[in-house]
């Protein structure tokens, strides 16, 4: 399959290139600095163009999405807005353009995180983009068959804890091998609306 992975320069983007390439796909690798293809995809003119210069697609896969981590007394307007266009606005338009752009069979894997569902100190605009990528993902797959739509909900990954570790006191961490293979299985299986839980 020729697919569209967005972040595929990152922790759990460079696994999953990894795993899809190994499996004899061809992965077409999205930065916003660098990459095959480079786009920032919280413009949604960037995301016009990236699907131009991208041409036919099997699949898109997103391992990207900045989300901004601070007490809930400290948040600001500004960070809720920052979290949602960089997490969720920018996934959804992938979606919404990328619709036109992906063969009929073809499939969406977005990127959530297990703070939707077991939230963490500091973590407030996280878990709630994140739920909203999961209930955008339920909506989607009613309307997009025969093009599919899952999302991948992974806990820490273990190379991602010197970062990130002390936000997740006591949270099991996984490989970002181990979080690859959910996408392998969003990409080529068959199930649409699922939420696949890593951890
Ligand atoms: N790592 C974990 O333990 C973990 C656990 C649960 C959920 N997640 C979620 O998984 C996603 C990826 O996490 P990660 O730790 O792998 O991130 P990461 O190592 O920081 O890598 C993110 C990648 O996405 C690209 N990117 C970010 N924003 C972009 C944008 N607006 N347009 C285009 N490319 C963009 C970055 O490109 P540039 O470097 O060029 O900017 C980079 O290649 C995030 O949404 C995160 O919340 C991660």
């Amino acid at each position: 399959m020729r697919i569209l992975l967005v972040g595929a320069g990152g922790t759990l983007g460079g696994a999953v290139r990894e795993a899809l390439t190994e499996r004899g796909h061809k992965v077409i690798g999205v930065g916003r600095s660098g990459g095959d293809l480079v786009a920032d995809v919280t413009d949604p003119e960037a995301v016009g163009r990236l699907y131009e210069e991208a041409g036919a697609l099997d699949a898109v896969a997103v391992a990207a999405g900045d989300a901004v981590f601070k007490p809930l007394g400290e948040l600001t307007a500004d960070d809720f807005t920052t979290t949602f266009r960089g997490k969720g606005l920018s996934q959804f338009e992938l979606v919404r353009q990328g619709a036109r752009h992906v063969a009929p069979n073809g499939s969406f894997t977005l990127v959530s995180g297990i703070i939707s569902e077991q939230p963490i100190v500091a973590g407030a605009a996280a878990s709630a983009v994140n739920g909203a990528v999961e209930a955008f993902v339920r909506a989607a797959a009613i309307e997009l068959p025969p093009q599919r739509i899952n999302a991948v909900s992974p806990t820490v990954a273990e190379e991602s804890l010197p970062a990130y570790g002390p936000f997740f006191p006591g949270m099991e961490t996984v490989p970002a091998a181990r979080v690859a293979t959910a996408y392998v299985r969003s990409i080529e299986g068959a199930q649409t609306g699922q939420v696949y839980r890593v951890w």
